[in-house]
């Protein structure tokens, strides 16, 4: 009595576990694997650069599910937000014969079972888009895998630089630091791959570092020139150099202007008063 319960629960775990699987991996047999940055040929941990990294993005075929006349022609199809899908690349199931140099190419690896790979340069016309694995058939709907999210990927001018809430472009050569009082200054790199290495130097010295943003405090009497470098992804270093130029100069000095001509009324004033 006893054994019969024990492998009557057994059996439900097992009908359970069945059903887990099952529902697991995509009934119609096209599966289109989650984007991983791993399989990507990148120095970068997270997005990646136009046009110098390679996306890549892996999916299988299971021809086993199908109809003979789905096993003709396959596709990745790509799209921006809600606009209707469109072909990416569109491969015959003979053409899988393994690597090649092209965007999209295939590989038998069973006889049912096809290995396919997206493996292109990064560009903005893919960055953030979706993509399916899409099986074409002439009168009845296409069959489709689950759609997958491709990586933002940015062009080296999407960069935004700034030093203490200035916008760095070409033209910039200072920016403004309280230089009478300790004042600090802080350098970020945004819209990029990450890591975006920064740091600032003084004197052909890194005074800080950091990814993203760092900061320092600038002390009174000190040389105004600094340095400022980043790096994306672990390549290719870019510095410039700007001056730091005091942020309370200008207020000061009027302030300083306005107490004069104060001091000049109080003792016109005065002066008024005692000879009256
Ligand atoms: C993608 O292409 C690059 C060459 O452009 C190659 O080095 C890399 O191994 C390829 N990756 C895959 C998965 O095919
Ligand atoms: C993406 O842009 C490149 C040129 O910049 C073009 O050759 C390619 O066909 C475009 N791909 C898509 C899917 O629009
Ligand atoms: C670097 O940045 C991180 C994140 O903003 C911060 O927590 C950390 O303290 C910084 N390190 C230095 C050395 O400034």
């Amino acid at each position: 009595m006893k054994d019969r319960k024990v492998y009557f629960v057994c059996f439900h775990v097992l009908i359970f576990l069945v059903l887990q699987a099952s529902t697991n991996s995509d009934h119609n047999g096209l599966t289109l694997n989650t984007f991983s940055q791993e399989d990507c040929v990148t120095s970068c941990a997270a997005g990646l650069r136009c046009p110098i990294d390679k996306i890549v993005l892996q999916g299988f075929i299971d021809t086993g599910k199908f109809t003979a006349q789905h096993k003709k022609i396959f596709s990745l199809e790509t799209r921006k937000k809600s606009y209707p899908f469109e072909t990416f690349c569109s491969l015959a199931f003979f053409e899988c014969k393994g690597y090649t140099t092209d965007n999209c190419y295939c590989e038998q690896l069973d006889p049912d079972i096809y290995l396919f790979i997206l493996n292109t340069t990064a560009g903005v016309n893919l960055s953030q888009n979706e993509a399916i694995l899409t099986v074409v058939h002439d009168q009845h709907a296409d069959i489709s895998s689950i759609s997958r999210h491709l990586p933002k990927m940015y062009e080296s001018s999407d960069i935004t630089l700034q030093v203490n809430d200035l916008q760095i472009t070409p033209d910039v050569k200072t920016f403004k630091v309280s230089t009478h009082e300790e004042g600090q200054i802080t350098f970020c790199c945004h819209n990029t791959p990450t890591p975006c290495d920064v740091s600032i130097s003084k004197d052909g010295h890194i005074v800080s570092s950091n990814i993203t943003c760092t900061s320092y405090n600038h002390h009174p009497g000190q040389s105004n020139h600094y340095t400022f470098t980043y790096f994306v992804c672990n390549e290719n270093k870019i510095s410039f150099t700007l001056s730091a130029e005091d942020a309370d100069s200008k207020v000061g000095e009027s302030l300083r202007s306005y107490q004069l001509l104060l001091y000049f009324f109080v003792a016109i004033l005065v002066v008024i008063i005692y000879n009256g």
